[in-house]
């Protein structure tokens, strides 16, 4: 895979130190999705986040990824305390993250290529960044699909154009929210290979919001969500 300044892409450390979370309901009954949640994720890992719907996993990669605030608790990006970042600095930090969600979230009628420019398309285009997401299409195996609009490929193809978005940015912490939640075994097991290629090529910090078990047996390090709250505690030793 290429890498284009190596240096820029290490993996940060977050940290979640007990987090909470509640969402006010038009019908008035506050739902508590995260309860008092700490929770390690090494630099350089891959986790994953599983445990059954409604058990909180999206609203956690939504606070790490800095898309959300809790209402109590701290979240660390190696020294940087996220949750206690102005709004201008949680712009900036939210460029570090890259997010894969389970629909792709492609815009139909755009190229792969245009699509993986997206992020960057506000702020400059030009044929460095044409350039540099034609590369990262190749990274994850599109070489030659780059004119292709979404509805030419397959779901695995797409989700493959949505992680090299994701990677537009350089980001230093990739966060995928059920990323194989639309696709057949196989494909889903050709998109994990993906992402743990791009820890071993480039050290990202991954985590991964599932709820499916095999898919998390193949993690590094797996925390458990039910209700809210952690289950089993990730050992805290070497790991
Ligand atoms: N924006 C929201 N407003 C109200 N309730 C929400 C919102 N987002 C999530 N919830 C509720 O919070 C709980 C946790 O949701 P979520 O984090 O999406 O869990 P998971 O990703 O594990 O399915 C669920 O009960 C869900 O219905
Ligand atoms: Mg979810």
């Amino acid at each position: 895979m290429t890498l284009t300044d190596p240096s820029e892409l290490v993996g940060s450390a977050i940290r979640v130190e007990a987090c909470s979370r509640t969402y006010e309901t038009p019908g008035g009954v506050p739902i508590r999705a995260l309860d008092q949640v700490s929770v390690d994720f090494p630099a350089g890992t891959v986790t994953a986040v599983c445990g059954p719907s409604g058990s909180g996993k999206s609203t956690l990669l939504h606070l790490i990824g800095g898309m959300d605030k809790p209402d109590s608790g701290l979240i660390w990006a190696d020294e940087h305390q996220v949750t206690a970042m102005s709004s201008s600095e949680l712009v900036r930090y939210r460029r570090t993250v890259g997010f894969v969600f389970q629909s792709f979230a492609l815009l139909p009628a755009l190229t792969a290529r245009d699509n993986v420019m997206l992020p960057v398309l506000p702020y400059r285009s030009g044929k460095q960044d044409l350039d540099r997401a034609g590369e990262l299409l190749a990274d994850v195996g599109l070489a030659g699909r780059e004119d292709a609009v979404p509805s030419h490929l397959s779901g695995g193809q797409r989700q493959r154009v949505a992680i090299a978005r994701a990677l537009m940015g350089n980001p230093r912490l990739l966060v995928a929210d059920e990323p194989t939640g639309n696709l057949d075994s196989t494909t889903g097991r050709e998109i994990v290979d993906l992402l743990f290629a791009l820890r071993d090529t480039r050290g990202l910090t991954i985590v991964i919001g599932t709820h499916d078990e095999s898919l998390a047996a193949r993690c590094d390090r797996t925390v458990r969500l039910h209700d809210g709250r952690i289950v089993r505690p990730p050992p805290t030793s070497d790991s």
